[in-house]
């Protein structure tokens, strides 16, 4: 249960969840975070923020010398968490099938993706970790630095698991995709708490200290006696933030020089960091950021692998209205290949180029609707339709042609 406190009554070892400002107007890196010293109170404070949303569980967050009881609605009788190692365990568990539920929302992809499948993966992933003392030490540690680097690093796993059982990979290699996936971020464990948390920008000097996490990565998880741990999760750890035109880091390698899991997972790592949604602030649409990765990143990632990503993530299902590369807007009827969907597609025309509406709705199957060819997607609100109205047009659409 997560509770809103005065930045007055904040005290050291707190550990906070968000804040009263939206992430642009902070200039925090994380608002996830905990309370170290007094100076990251005033620092708070100096930055405008007046609340705070805590988690009211944590041990730390009761408020001490409440005179005010409404200000306290923690709960009176907090259960009794076993220590240490379990409860760590516990809470990989429990966020794991948050994640889970979460992840299926944000990507859509029960309407693209074989989910009982990825169900059973992500479960054998989690029971591989149970057993591997190696990662669960790696993995608790990221959870208790960094919840947001937790949450994003089991997104990511979530996605990758994914998109190796959508390339008909041997179920162990779907294992070995979605463990070096979870380890990806790793080394941030090894970048200093002033650095990670810092609530404000990042100077030059500190970025070049977050850029040394794939490299901190690499050695802590060639230390493993985990083959898949010592070799591909070490390697995707390292060459996750290279990118073709040499603007990655560390090594500036170009894609060929990478793994092709390097190749998959850097496009899965932004994907994942822009549409997910946390604590204070709403993820972008999949849609949008496929839009942006297929115009702003082709010279750095591979535009094929975004695209595959577009068609696993299902971000056009029947029903989306669109505008196409004719600047004509309608509606998704259906596809002949339903599960990618691939194939021809069958579009109901409702306006023309100049937005302006048809005497009479067209509908046209379209060879191969890429989301190359997609300009954008509109909410049929945006259009002035009524749910009812999108129902109709979709079972009358069907009769036509
Ligand atoms: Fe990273």
């Amino acid at each position: 249960m997560k509770k809103n406190l005065p930045v007055d009554k904040l005290a050291v070892g707190m550990k906070v969840v968000g804040v009263d400002k939206s992430w642009l107007e902070t200039n925090l890196i994380s608002h996830t975070f905990t309370i170290h010293s007094q100076e990251d109170i005033d620092r708070l404070k100096a930055g405008g923020i007046k609340q705070v949303l805590i988690e009211a569980s944590h041990p730390e967050n009761t408020v001490k010398g409440s005179s005010d009881p409404a200000e306290d609605d923690s709960p009176k009788e907090i259960p009794e968490l076993p220590s240490g190692k379990v409860q760590e365990v516990m809470s990989l568990q429990q966020e794991t099938v948050l994640l889970l539920q979460k992840a299926f929302k944000q990507t859509r992809i029960k309407n693209a993706l074989p989910t009982e499948e990825i169900r059973k993966h992500v479960r054998e992933t989690v029971r591989m970790l149970l057993e591997n003392p190696m990662a669960i030490s790696l993995l608790a540690d990221i959870h208790d630095n960094d919840d947001e680097t937790y949450v994003h690093s089991a997104n990511t796993m979530l996605l990758a698991t994914g998109f190796a059982i959508r390339h008909q990979l041997p179920e162990m290699d779907c294992l070995r995709w979605g463990m070096a996936a979870l380890l990806h971020d790793i080394g941030k464990t090894q970048i200093p708490q002033e650095v990670l948390k810092k609530p404000g920008p990042l100077s030059f000097a500190e970025w070049e200290i977050m850029h040394r996490h794939p490299l901190l990565g690499f050695q802590i998880l060639r230390k493993s006696t985990d083959p898949d741990v010592h070799d591909l999760a070490a390697q995707v750890a390292v060459e996750h933030h290279e990118r073709q035109n040499g603007s990655g880091y560390p090594h500036r390698l170009s894609l060929d020089q990478v793994h092709p899991v390097s190749r998959s997972l850097m496009v899965l790592d932004i994907y994942e960091a822009l549409t997910a949604h946390r604590v204070y602030r709403k993820g972008i649409s999949p849609q949008k950021v496929i839009r942006y990765l297929l115009d702003g990143h082709k010279d750095k990632v591979s535009s094929k692998i975004i695209l595959e990503l577009a068609a696993m993530v299902g971000i056009y299902p029947v029903g989306t209205f669109i505008a196409t590369d004719t600047g004509e807007i309608g509606m998704i009827l259906n596809y002949t290949d339903q599960e990618n969907h691939r194939g021809e597609t069958k579009i109901l025309f409702l306006f023309d180029q100049d937005k302006t509406v048809l005497p009479k709705p067209q509908a046209r199957l379209i060879p191969e609707l890429t989301p190359e060819k997609i300009l954008r997607t509109y909410d049929y609100r945006e259009l002035g339709f009524s749910p009812e109205q999108v129902e109709m047009l979709l079972s009358k659409g069907q009769e036509l042609i």
